[in-house]
């Protein structure tokens, strides 16, 4: 019995633990931080260090970053995302936000990627997209999303949009739960990454041969 309820004690501190360790952005102490971001600062903290609060404006917390479509054509995959962070919107920092303007191209995609700091709520404004994301237990869990049509894509999971329409743009606009969500695009971390992962682990972890291997480098410009 008192070695079952310690052994009881010890799984809950641990579920506990792992709970904790899944957290947001920490708090802010104040009721803002506006970020600081000249260059060469001297110190280094988790975030931007914040201006004087007395000299905090109205500027600060304004931006018109996400006012016009980012540019399509150079991007291979037909996609480009324009995100607020600490320098055009300073008035962000510490709140643990990002808000991210996402331009599809007609028949384009947002490839495969997920953001190790935050979940993502998404919302289609023009267009249709189909998104996606995988589970840990390699489910997928897709969805059309047509204008005001809204999605969730949890922490950290990898996931995709994909505007399917030959002949219009798509549009979408997302919140993320950090100032600083981070993104990883599985395709360009797996083939493109400098220096390069060896030859030899892609072709057993992706079951392709060499020049395979070497093709899909050089058609991801890696
Ligand atoms: C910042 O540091 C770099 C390298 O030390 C230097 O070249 C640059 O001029 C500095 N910039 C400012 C604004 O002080
Ligand atoms: C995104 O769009 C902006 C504005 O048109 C452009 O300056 C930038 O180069 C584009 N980024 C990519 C990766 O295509």
């Amino acid at each position: 019995m008192g070695c079952n309820s310690s052994l009881l004690h010890i799984l809950l501190l641990s579920l506990t633990l792992q709970l904790l360790r899944v957290k947001p952005d920490p708090d802010p102490l104040q009721d803002y931080c506006v970020a600081d971001t000249k260059p060469n600062q001297t110190f280094f903290i988790n975030g931007a260090p914040c201006i004087d609060p007395e000299l905090a404006t109205s500027s600060h917390f304004t931006t018109s970053a996400l006012s016009k479509p980012g540019s399509t054509k150079t991007n291979p995959f037909g996609f480009n995302v324009t995100l607020t962070n600490k320098v055009n919107l300073p008035g962000l920092n510490t709140l643990g936000l990002t808000l991210a303007r996402v331009d599809i191209a007609e028949n384009g995609i947002v490839p495969p990627h997920s953001h190790p700091r935050a979940s993502e709520v998404t919302i289609c404004l023009q267009g249709s997209v189909l998104v996606g994301f995988v589970d840990t237990s390699n489910r997928l869990f897709t969805q059309t999303l047509n204008e005001g049509d809204s999605f969730v894509f949890p922490k950290g999971l990898i996931h995709f949009l994909y505007n399917r329409d030959l002949n219009h743009p798509a549009f979408a606009l997302s919140g993320l739960s950090s100032q600083n969500p981070g993104t990883q695009l599985a395709a360009l971390a797996s083939f493109t990454s400098k220096p390069a992962i060896p030859n030899e682990i892609l072709t057993k972890a992706f079951q392709i041969s060499d020049q395979d291997v070497n093709r899909i480098r050089k058609n991801l410009g890696g």
